[in-house]
């Protein structure tokens, strides 16, 4: 039945009753029951134009469970076991009495003996009356025909077994409206040019305005887990006085990217297995010249102590554009400007993309995200490194850090950052981080007695950890589901 009909059915037995008591005894004109949701919503659009009033009815039945109805159907489980057994002395073995009613066999014996239906003889089973009443049956009949039993422990009782359930039924009583009639106007929802220019809009009939009518979610914006992570970081570094490096040069030349890191030009790291090189254009030329000679300098030859790595340092391998292996890059690009003016100290920090030629598997991807941390001060030493990864893991909710020595061609000491990952039993690396050489900071002019201190981490382990991923594929590329990516909840880091 379509609401149209049920909201005519509905005026027209208003207009000849009076009232509607139940509309539980509604028919549709089919002799179909009526279902009471879609009347409901017929209802609710005739009370928005006041042409009639409802209240609602609550009413408790009794319905039959599965099991409920197969004993209308087929009797009690202690009925049948006393149907199995044949009249007379021989009885029937328990072995034979699970053979005709499996499993019902062991239920309807108990039963069936506190009835004192059965008895035993020897190893059998025999009738202990002549007949039975099946009362459980007979209950049953009833609550399945009328949805009631008058006596309430007979219905805990079967309720307790599981044979039947309470269930809610609802339905409307329903009296006219101020404005009843038995013609449905139409109603206008919005003012059209149309009717203000005939003037229609004067004596239109308008839908009444539903304030309470929840919005349309909106179908955009959702952020990736990845960028809420990265999100909750830069709150963090802000929080701790950094300011964000801009990390818009996804393509660097290599003399950010390697040689101003004092990372030699033979070093494995810039062969093209792991660095994706640039065919078009393949090299850059613009870069501060008396630096460059410096960086050559302190490759070839050394310098500010240091004896070089002893090789012939070629531009040409320095022009080379790439996409950035690692935003230290953009780090070494920051601290060549921070050293072009008078020094004051600084705490830089960026998230953002980097690119490597790796085999893609469960836990590589080509491109990944990097969050790198830099602070520049005189005097800095390796305690406040460690002191400071000690507070900032912290704040990600992140404790009990180890520190291993590693090594970074641009770092000296340098250390790998590990934690204890409850989840996993074991210690996962989290971080990389070191004291950048003098053979870096030096020739681009910083003063000797200036430290830097720096550290380097992916976003995407603690993401996968974070969002119960096992695939990085399923964080990040085409793979990515959309409904993850609009459903996943806000990252809150002491929840990791
Ligand atoms: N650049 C390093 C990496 O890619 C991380 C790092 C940054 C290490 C700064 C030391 C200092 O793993």
């Amino acid at each position: 039945t379509t609401t149209e009909e049920l909201q005519t059915l509905v005026l027209t037995t208003l207009d000849s009753k009076g009232s509607i008591e139940n509309t539980k005894e509604f028919k549709a004109s089919d002799g179909k029951e009526v279902d009471q949701l879609v009347l409901l919503g017929a209802l609710k659009s005739l009370v928005d134009k006041e042409m009639v009033e409802y209240d609602t009815i609550e009413d408790e039945i009794w319905v039959l469970t599965d099991e409920g109805n197969e004993i209308v159907d087929k009797g009690s489980h202690e009925a049948n076991v006393f149907e199995a057994i044949p009249a007379g002395d021989e009885g029937l073995s328990i072995p034979e009495l699970q053979k005709l009613l499996g499993n019902a066999a062991k239920i309807g014996q108990g039963k069936a003996f506190k009835n004192k239906w059965i008895t035993k003889k020897g190893d059998n089973l025999i009738r202990a009356v002549n007949s039975i009443i099946d009362q459980t049956r007979i209950d049953l009949d009833i609550i399945c025909s009328t949805g009631k039993h008058s006596d309430p422990n007979v219905i805990a009782d079967l309720k307790r077994r599981r044979l039947c359930d309470k269930h809610k039924i609802i339905s409307y009583s329903v009296t006219k409206g101020p404005k009843f009639s038995l013609t449905i106007e139409k109603q206008a929802r919005d003012i059209t040019f149309e009717m203000l220019q005939s003037g229609e809009w004067k004596k239109a009939n308008f839908k009444k305005y539903n304030f309470d009518a929840l919005g349309i979610p909106p179908s955009g914006g959702h952020l990736h887990p990845l960028m809420k992570i990265r999100e909750e970081l830069r709150q963090i570094f802000f929080e701790m006085g950094f300011e964000e490096m801009p990390t818009n040069r996804f393509v660097e030349s290599s003399f950010w990217n390697f040689d101003a890191l004092f990372q030699p030009q033979q070093h494995p790291a810039r062969d093209a297995h792991d660095t994706f090189f640039i065919k078009d254009p393949a090299v850059g030329t613009q870069f501060p010249t008396d630096y460059l000679e410096r960086v050559k300098k302190v490759h070839s030859v050394g310098g500010y102590g240091s004896t070089g790595y002893g090789y012939d340092w070629k531009i040409e391998e320095a022009q080379k554009l790439l996409l950035r292996t690692h935003t230290t890059a953009v780090s070494s690009f920051m601290l060549y400007n921070l050293a072009q003016k008078e020094f004051k100290p600084v705490k830089y920090f960026s998230i953002d993309r980097v690119f490597r030629n790796e085999t893609v598997d469960a836990t590589h991807l080509a491109e990944f995200h990097q969050v790198e941390g830099v602070i520049a001060d005189k005097g800095l030493t390796l305690g406040d490194l460690i002191g400071f990864m000690e507070t900032f893991y912290e704040k990600m909710g992140i404790k009990n850090l180890r520190f291993k020595p590693a090594y970074n061609p641009y770092t000296e000491p340098s250390m790998e950052i590990f934690s204890y990952h409850e989840g996993l039993g074991k210690w996962v690396e989290i971080g990389n981080s070191g004291m950048f050489r003098p053979e870096m900071l030096e020739p681009m002019g910083l003063d000797p007695e200036i430290r830097v201190i720096a550290w380097g981490l992916g976003l995407e382990r603690p993401a996968m950890i974070k969002y119960g991923l096992e695939n990085i594929r399923e964080l990040l590329g085409h793979k990515v589901n959309l409904t993850m990516i609009e459903n996943n909840p806000i990252c809150a880091f002491d929840l990791i």
